[in-house]
Order: C-alpha cells, then structure tokens, then sequence
C-alpha cells in the first residue's frame, strides 16, 4: 500500500493501522512460545492497569480541583456524596499500586529471561525508562488528596531530592514552585501527574511495543544459548517458527490471552476496591509533622537506607549506581559471560575460597553492622550461605549445585539487588515506628 493512497483514503489509513497493529507481535509462532510460563503476560498486566489508571483518572478529573483546601474536600465528596466515587478512588489507587509493583516484577521476569541481550538493548533501555517514569506517575499523584499522609509522603520524597550536591536545592524548588509542598506543588503534581507523565508513558509504551515487534517478537535462545532473531534467517529455518502445521495467529491467540489474563486481573482489583477502601487521613497541616513521616511504600526501602547513610550516599549514590547498572546491563557482557564457577576458579584449592568469601563476608559484614544496617545484611548473608553450601559438592547429582555453578555474575548481582529492595522496603513500611524505631506491626 502506498502511503500517498492512505492519506487520502481513510479507509486505507485504518486497513495500514489495522496491519500494523496485527504486526507488532511476530505474525506467527510456535504454539509453545505462546505460553503463560515465557512472560507470565507482565507486561500485558502493566498496561492493563495503566488503562484501569486512565479510565478512572479521566473520570476523578470531572470532580477533582488541584486547589488547598478544594482538593482535600473533593476527596470528603468522592467518598459520601459521588455515586460510586470512593470506589472510583479505591480503584485509581490500588491499581497504581499495582502498576509499580508489576512493573518491577516484569523487569525482573525479563531480565532472567535474558531479553535485555542483543538486539534488545534499546528496548530494555525503554523499558528502564518507564520504570522511573511509573514511579514518578505514581509520586505526582500521591500529593493530589491533600491529606496528612500525602503531604508528609511527598515532603520526604522532595527532601530526598535535595541532597544533590549543588543541583539538589534547586531541583527541588522547581518541582515544589517554592521551598515547601504548598499550592504551587499541588498545581504542579496535577499537570506532571495528568499530563505530563501520562503521556510520556504512552509514547514509550508505543516505542516499546515497536521495537518488541522489530526484535522478533518474544527473547528465545537457541541451542547454543545464543539469542534466535527471526528477521535473520529464512522462514523456513527459522526455529521459532517450527513447522507449517505448529503456525499459530499470535494476533489472534496471544492477544486473546493477555485480554482474558487482563480482565482477570481487573476483577481483582475490583475486588480489592470494594473491600478496601484508599486511605483518607486528616487535612494536610504544614504544623503536624506525623512521626514518623512516611514516603510511599515504593520509596520506604530508600528512606531506610537514609536512616543509614547520608543523604548524599542513600538518596543519590545508591539510586544513581542502579540506575545506570540497569541502563549498562546489556552493554557489559562481561557480567553475563563469567559464572560462579568461573569465579570459584580464580581462586585456586578449596580453603583458599573459603578464607577469600569469608574474608568478604567478614568485612561487608562489619561495615553494615558499624553502621547498624542488620536487615540489609540478611540478602548478603543468604547468598554468600547457598554459594558456600552448594559450592562444597560438586556433581552430576548434584542438581541445585550445578545450577548454582552455572549463574552468571550479572544474575548474582541483580538477585542481590531485589532482595536487598524486598528486605528493606518491607522494613521501611511494615516494621518501622516513631523515630523510625523498631517496631513489630501486629503489636499495633
Ligand atoms: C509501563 C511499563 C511497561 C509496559 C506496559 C510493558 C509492556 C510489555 C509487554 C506487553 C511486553 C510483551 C511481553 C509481556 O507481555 O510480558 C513487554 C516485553 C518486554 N519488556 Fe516491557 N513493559 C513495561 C516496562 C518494562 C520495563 C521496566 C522493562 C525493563 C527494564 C521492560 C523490558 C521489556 C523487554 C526487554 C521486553 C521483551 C521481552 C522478550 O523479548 O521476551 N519493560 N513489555
């Protein structure tokens, strides 16, 4: 079709849409590729409840005025006087939760799959962006009820910006409107959390999806281990393919499956509204500090390295090193290649290793707890066991061993990092107490 006719035709213009959308996911696949077990439908789930978020945004919006103490007072509205309205909140909320939770598990879904590798690189590095874009979606949108817990969660937040060196007072003052969260902030967090990041989100999502389609389709590796790039071999060959008879519409069957999985989950989330109703605390006051003052969940893991390190290290050191360790994955093979039998290897006769990880241990170990960081050294201290005690046996019966052995040094990294964010990030929500002391949350 030539693209002369589809402009004039719009019946052609939605026939070439209709192509293209059918191609963003390979034509045909195998059956097999199909399968829930490949992505667990992730990324299909993100979207679904980024539209969940649309949908109830674009109807909160007929009610909501990003105005002190307007907004505050449209929430009291949505809850006794709207129609439905405090479900219509429970909803927004609980599926932006979602939204960040699922976002994370894709990411790590994906990166064990290896599909950050060749020629998925640019994608992976859209995808990474999205992340921290869902994250800041869901940030702008916390400050919007105007209520103690937002207020306080997005002071803490903004503060944590601040400890950029030279920069950091800056940044803060043009994302606030001023040097505290007051109503320029509100007005700001509405158009950043209506507009700016929704519509980042889409154009990513359409790059994202485009580039899933000229990377052919879903990651597989052939036998070699190599990643298999359809586009490279004839159809024929091509082992993602398999024979005439295994074709399936992945059009029609996939997209079928990531709906039905998609509905399944609105049904959960619907659920979950109608019990659950979204928090409502009292009207912001600048004068009640709560203690302790809480950011959102998704930010309590860094707020918990800020009760150990300076603001400098935990708010900007630390986030920036995993940021562009995520953004670098897939240009840094060197990880992917060497295994922890290679490592084991570098370090000659059994003892040896022994002295060298507990010589690690001992230190990493110490500096934590200098600092009395004891739950960040739970990851570390899981780890460094499973290396020692499958390390000791080695074998062909040895199933879980070889496994063991066989884990790239980017896999042990990333592990690491997920644990420590679980870790910390449920210590930070759950187990923490006036003056971020120590509590245990069933005891109230
Ligand atoms: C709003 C956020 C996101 C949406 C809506 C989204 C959507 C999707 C969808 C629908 C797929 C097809 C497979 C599946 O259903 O799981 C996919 C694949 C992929 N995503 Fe995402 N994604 C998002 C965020 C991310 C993030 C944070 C990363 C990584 C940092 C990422 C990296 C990838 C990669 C590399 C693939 C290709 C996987 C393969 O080839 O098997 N995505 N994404």
């Amino acid at each position: 079709m030539q693209p002369a006719a589809r402009v004039r035709n719009p019946l052609h213009a939605i026939a070439w849409w209709q192509h293209d959308l059918r191609h963003m996911m390979s034509a045909r696949v195998r059956e097999t590729r199909l399968g829930f077990r490949k992505t667990w439908y992730l990324g299909a789930l993100t979207l679904g409840c980024f539209t969940i978020q649309i949908a109830t945004g674009l109807l909160l919006m007929l009610y909501y005025h990003p105005s002190i103490p307007q907004a505050y007072a449209d929430m009291k509205d949505l809850e006794f006087v709207v129609s439905s309205g405090g479900m219509l909140r429970s909803l927004h909320r609980w599926s932006a939760h979602a939204m960040v939770f699922l976002v994370f598990v894709h990411m790590a879904k994906v990166f064990y799959r290896r599909a950050y590798q060749a020629p998925r690189e640019l994608n992976w590095m859209v995808g990474v962006s999205l992340l921290l874009t869902t994250l800041m979606l869901s940030y702008t949108g916390y400050l919007l009820p105007w209520d103690q817990l937002s207020y306080w969660g997005t002071t803490v937040g903004a503060s944590i910006m601040s400890s950029v060196p030279f920069l950091g007072a800056k940044l803060r003052f043009y994302l606030l409107g001023g040097h505290t969260v007051n109503a320029n902030a509100l007005l700001r967090f509405y158009v950043l959390h209506t507009m700016v990041f929704p519509l980042v989100i889409i154009s990513l999502v359409a790059v994202h999806f485009w580039r899933l389609h000229k990377d052919g389709g879903m990651f597989e590796l052939d036998e070699a281990g190599k990643p298999i790039i359809p586009h490279d071999v004839p159809e024929q060959e091509n082992p993602l393919l398999g024979a005439e008879n295994e074709k399936t519409l992945s059009y029609r069957e996939l997209l079928f499956r990531e709906i039905i999985a998609i509905e399944a989950l609105a049904v959960v989330l619907f659920s979950v509204a109608l019990i659950w109703k979204a928090p409502l605390e009292e009207l912001a006051s600048p004068l009640h500090t709560p203690n302790p003052a809480k950011a959102p969940w998704y930010f309590t893991g860094l707020q918990e390295l800020l009760h150990y390190f300076p603001p400098f290290v935990a708010g900007i050191i630390l986030p920036g090193l995993i940021v562009s360790g995520l953004f670098i994955i897939p240009f840094v093979p060197f990880f992917d290649i060497v295994t922890t039998a290679d490592m084991c290897s570098w370090v000659r006769g059994k003892s040896a290793r022994t002295i060298t990880m507990a010589s690690i241990l001992i230190v990493l170990s110490a500096l934590l707890i200098r600092i009395h960081a004891w739950d960040a050294m739970l990851p570390l201290w899981i780890i460094v066991a499973t290396l020692c005690l499958t390390s000791r046996a080695v074998g062909p019966q040895n199933r879980f061993g070889n496994w063991v052995r066989s884990r790239s040094l980017s896999f042990w990294i990333m592990t690491l990092f997920l644990m420590e964010a679980v870790v910390l990030t449920s210590v930070g929500t759950l187990f923490r107490g006036p003056s971020w002391s120590w509590i245990w949350p069933w005891r109230g």
